[in-house]
């Protein structure tokens, strides 16, 4: 099977893989071993798919005579360094000024609690709180947290005790399959704060209350955490679970909670 490649070019491009690299600029500048390269995924048929990588790399990238097969690291062209905290920890990056925080996160920091559901900002999956705010990681370029601090999911217990928030998730079943939960979890907390600091929302009838803590209704609950959708529709008791913590009461006649591992009967006072 090896020997079939020796020759890249006994396989043929397709009419519309020609067309494709006849509109590649000054293809005399790509070089032989890229010629190769998209004759040999042409035989793999990977041909359109390859010469569209092409295409990208020289976008990114700058006509380059390359002898093998070898991509340039796109970092390299649009490096910045960046410093900011993660979950209480300070962390110095190089990396494309382009790159999300969400991609640094999981890509270079290896914290993949934070999901990537759309990677457009509609989901709510890839949620992390920036400087106590709740923010779409997704939608936040790396460089923008510069000397900044984000809590991520996998900074919101302390040690082995759960944030209040996580324990009556538990107690809830706020999940199913668990995918859109950090982010739950981490637009929660944040919404804490936003309640204690009176912060209005779209459904806030006295938007004078800023300033001063406020009580949420269920209506409130749900409007404050509608940017986080849940695939497996476990909004009733996700509601539950924030309400409980929010109010320190037993919301859906729910009177236990885990406590290091153990169900045990509660007040609802964490
Ligand atoms: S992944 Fe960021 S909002 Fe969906
Ligand atoms: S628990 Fe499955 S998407 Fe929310």
């Amino acid at each position: 099977m090896a020997e079939e490649f020796d020759d890249p070019f006994q396989f043929e491009l397709s009419d519309d893989e020609k067309a494709l690299l006849e509109d590649l600029p000054e293809l005399s500048e790509i070089g032989e071993s890229r010629r190769k390269f998209i004759a040999q995924a042409s035989a793999m048929g990977l041909g359109a798919a390859a010469i569209n990588l092409v295409a990208q790399e020289q976008l990114f990238a700058g006509l380059k005579e390359i002898d093998e097969l070898e991509l340039v690291p796109i970092a390299e062209e649009n490096a910045v360094a960046v410093k900011f905290k993660v979950n209480g920890i300070e962390k110095s990056l190089t990396l494309d000024s382009r790159m999300t925080l969400l991609d640094a996160l999981r890509e270079r920091l290896g914290l993949t609690g934070s999901k990537k559901g759309c990677d457009h900002g509609q989901c709510g999956a890839c949620t992390v709180i920036v400087d106590g705010r709740r923010v779409l990681s997704c939608l936040t370029l790396s460089a923008q947290c510069e000397g900044k601090s984000v809590t991520t999911i996998e900074g919101i217990a302390t040690g082995d005790k759960l944030h209040p928030i996580q324990a009556a998730f538990l107690k809830h079943d706020g999940f199913q399959c668990g995918f859109c939960t950090p982010g739950q979890i981490c637009s929660a907390v944040a919404l804490m704060d936003e309640a204690r600091n009176g912060e209005a929302s779209y459904v806030t009838a006295d938007i004078r209350s800023r300033g001063r803590s406020m009580q949420l209704s269920d209506e409130e609950i749900r409007e404050r955490m509608s940017g986080n959708l849940c695939r497996c529709g476990a909004y009733p008791n996700i509601v539950a679970a924030v309400k409980e913590v929010h109010t320190g009461k037993p919301a859906n006649g729910v009177a236990w909670q885990f406590v290091g591992g153990k169900k045990e009967e509660t007040d609802a006072s964490f």
